[in-house]
């Protein structure tokens, strides 16, 4: 049976490896990005195709869903993987800075749910994948804004998968630790403020660390392998860790008291 994904946020790292893996497994792949005129590669590969959606746009996410259905005639998975992280000190980030963090990370993520859920309502069933962090079970230091938008992600999932249960959709969260992708370059801001140099002889050596971390962490296409299982396992199991390094497994057998220090210690040299 031939069966149809749409992605969120193709255009490079987690997104486009999800999208190359699903079609060598033979799914018709909707690889949705806010340029796709940028992704020659992937719309000339079969059965996937490039379709424009903003998450902050919700008339790009309605369009795009149309496009999609008539296209492909249906969409069985959806795949809410748009993101970026917004570092730094709280106070250093701007209204706008937070804003936009809020409205890409959560917002946009809510955005195609509304879009999509009625959709699956209908067709008795379907899968909402949502990438979430490792992040979004264990806080670090300068991720505050980051760190709360993926807290959301997880509060959100685990509510809905119990109110959309009795309509056959499943909801599974992916918890990636750090992967090798546009996160640690392009597409990641940094708060930083004139005159406000209080944090950085602590801010920039956990900058350095971050983009170590980034630059010799495995590629997307190990998240890829968990998305694809997530929505091809056939069970409801939620939470689907990668990468985490132990910590999650830390996070629930230590006190605050022996893991904050812990996190100091690796974060904050
Ligand atoms: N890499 C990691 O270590 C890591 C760890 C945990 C979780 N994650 C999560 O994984 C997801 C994917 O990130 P990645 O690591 O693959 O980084 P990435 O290569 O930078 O990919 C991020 C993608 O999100 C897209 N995007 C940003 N804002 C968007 C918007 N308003 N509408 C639609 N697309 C938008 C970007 O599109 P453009 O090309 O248009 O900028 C890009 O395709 C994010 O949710 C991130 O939080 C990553």
């Amino acid at each position: 049976m031939e069966r149809v994904i749409l992605i969120t946020g193709a255009s490079s790292g987690i997104g486009k490896e999800t999208a190359k893996l699903f079609q060598t497994k033979n799914w018709k792949v909707a690889a949705t990005m806010r340029s796709p005129e940028n992704s020659e590669d992937l719309s000339k590969i079969a059965d996937v195709g490039c379709f424009r959606l903003d998450v902050t746009d919700p008339g790009t996410i309605k369009t795009a869903i149309a496009e999609v259905l008539e296209k492909f005639g249906a969409i069985d998975a959806v795949v809410n993987n748009a993101g970026y992280g917004l570092l730094g000190p709280f106070e250093a980030a701007t209204q706008e800075q937070t804003e936009r963090q809020f409205q890409t990370n959560v917002l946009g993520l809510f955005n195609v749910c509304r879009e999509i859920i009625p959709y699956f309502r209908d067709q008795k069933g379907g899968t909402i994948v949502n990438i979430s962090s490792l992040g979004g079970r264990v806080a670090f230091p300068f991720s505050s804004l980051y760190t709360s938008t993926k807290f959301a992600v997880e509060g959100f999932s685990e509510s809905l998968q119990y109110e959309l249960e009795p309509f056959n959709i499943r909801v599974k969260l992916i918890e990636p630790g750090p992967i090798k992708t546009d996160f640690y370059g392009r597409s990641q801001d940094v708060a930083r403020r004139e005159g406000l140099a209080v944090y950085d002889h602590r801010l920039e050596p956990f900058l350095e660390f971050m983009e170590k971390g980034g630059n010799d962490a495995p590629d997307g296409s190990v998240v890829a392998a968990a998305i694809y299982d997530a929505v091809t396992d056939g069970t409801r199991k939620l939470r689907y860790p990668v990468n985490t390094k132990g910590l999650l497994g830390l996070r629930g057998l230590l006190p605050d008291s022996l893991f904050f220090p812990l996190v100091k210690r690796i974060f904050l040299k």
